[in-house]
């Protein structure tokens, strides 16, 4: 497919996806507004419209909650989705918006990318403009991060669920939630193996086959956590007290490092000066970083927040250290050395989301193995920024074919390209967008 077939195709899609005030990530499957699609999905519809692309990050920031987090959801109206809406019960917590309704915690913080490659579109004036009105709601979305994501100031920020990676299944945190948040009934279900009993409830997998996503059990045991935060009205002190269940998960990290460097381009950019506690905490989360290095390995990892172990189970993430821009030169190499390796990244369709020769690789199973558009993205974009223009490139090359030959899936096999979860879905059209622009 030529590149001006392909570039029509993917801008079909997103006009498809576009519910007039926000894009939904995929027909069927996903039908609300999540927040790191969304911002995905605004570096893509930059090209196309900018006032639209505004609108979908200004959509964001109208979900704000009043003590500054930014919902990983906000839901759509109408009868069809009020079991979503009860599932969450975000009004158990004083700080939740009452004008609309949204889940209880958050999502990767790409605000501020999105913030400013729109901007990149820009005359300064407007520029200006643009930065003056989605300040104020950015710097308490970070100020949320460091302060109530952040308890013990280690300038590392906490999650508390899976969904607030964005990388739901990632082998950490399966591995952590067995251990941690396991509740006796369900590992009687999985003992019984009754869980396809309740497997017949499921809704992902009426539109995607079982095999391209979690397993029951793991299911039950997300909503499981999601029941506890709820019960705990959402506040991060009660969530945290007797449990163990917390991780400082590394691409959020990452991303948030980049964001808080994006802040500080904003700040400067409207003569703003950040609050001090908030640059100390930056200034020292390059620092942080470090601490989730593990030299025998040579690879990052997630941190578990209460015990402070590496979660030893290498991922994709190991990458977006790069992405960050808070590494030597060194550490790039090394990470670059990854990507090159064949017991590692160097699928026929890079990157996976675990390494190839990790036990839990499955080239189907959603973030367990299958290779993401956004992920290769934030990973290119580091390299360029480390010098990598070739690693960058290849990257680059090997999304533009994959989606050529299937269309914009959701994932796809590292080893044959194989298409997988939903069809038509929104970032990965909106990133190809924005490679061929
Ligand atoms: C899945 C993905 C998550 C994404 C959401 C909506 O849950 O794991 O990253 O935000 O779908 O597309």
């Amino acid at each position: 497919m030529d590149e001006t077939l392909l570039k029509k195709s993917v801008i079909d899609v997103i006009n498809a996806n576009d519910r007039g005030t926000h894009t939904v990530p995929a027909e069927k499957l996903y039908s609300h507004q999540w927040l790191w699609d969304s911002c995905f999905v605004a570096i893509g519809l930059r090209h196309m419209n900018i006032k639209r692309a505004q609108h979908e990050v200004l959509r964001l920031l109208h979900g704000q909650w009043a003590n500054g987090m930014v919902p990983h959801m906000i839901f759509a109206k109408g009868d069809q989705h009020r079991r979503d809406r009860e599932l969450w019960r975000s009004y158990v917590s004083p700080f939740a918006p009452d004008h609309l309704y949204t889940s209880g915690i958050t999502q990767p913080p790409m605000l501020a990318e999105a913030i400013v490659r729109i901007g990149e579109k820009m005359n300064l004036a407007d520029r200006r403009n643009w930065y003056q009105t989605v300040y104020p709601g950015l710097l308490h979305y970070h100020q949320w991060m460091y302060s109530d994501r952040d308890p013990h100031n280690e300038s590392l920020v906490l999650s508390l669920h899976p969904y607030e990676t964005g990388f739901d299944n990632t082998p950490p945190w399966i591995v952590s939630m067995r251990e941690h948040s396991m509740p006796f009934w369900i590992t009687a279900l999985e003992k019984l193996k009754l869980e396809s009993v309740v497997t017949l409830l499921r809704r992902d997998t009426r539109y995607i086959p079982p095999g391209q996503r979690i397993s029951t059990i793991e299911a039950l045991a997300f909503f499981s956590a999601l029941r506890r935060l709820r019960r705990k009205a959402y506040n991060t002190e009660r969530i945290l007290s007797r449990s163990l269940f917390a991780i400082e998960d590394l691409a959020v990290n990452c991303i948030a490092i980049r964001a808080n460097q994006h802040l500080q381009d904003i700040a400067k950019t409207i003569r703003r000066k950040l609050p001090d506690e908030l640059t100390q905490d930056i200034a020292r989360s390059h620092d942080a970083l470090d601490e989730l290095w593990d030299a025998s390995s040579g690879q990052y990892y997630s941190r578990n927040f209460v015990t402070h172990k590496l979660i030893l189970e290498p991922t994709v993430a190991t990458l977006l250290p790069l992405y960050s821009g808070a590494i030597t030169k060194e550490r790039a190499k090394q990470l670059v050395d990854l990507l090159h390796s064949k017991q590692h990244f160097a699928a026929k369709y890079p990157a996976p989301s675990v390494p190839l020769n990790s036990t839990y690789f499955d080239p189907l199973r959603y973030w367990q193995g299958p290779s993401w558009i956004n992920i290769n993205w934030l990973v290119a974009d580091g390299l360029t920024r480390y010098g990598y223009s070739k690693e960058a490139l290849m990257l680059r090359q090997k999304s533009l074919e994959l989606v050529a030959a299937h269309g914009p899936y959701e994932y796809f096999s590292p080893l044959d390209g194989t298409p997988a979860g939903a069809r038509g879905f929104s970032w990965t059209a909106a990133l190809i967008l924005d490679w061929l622009s």
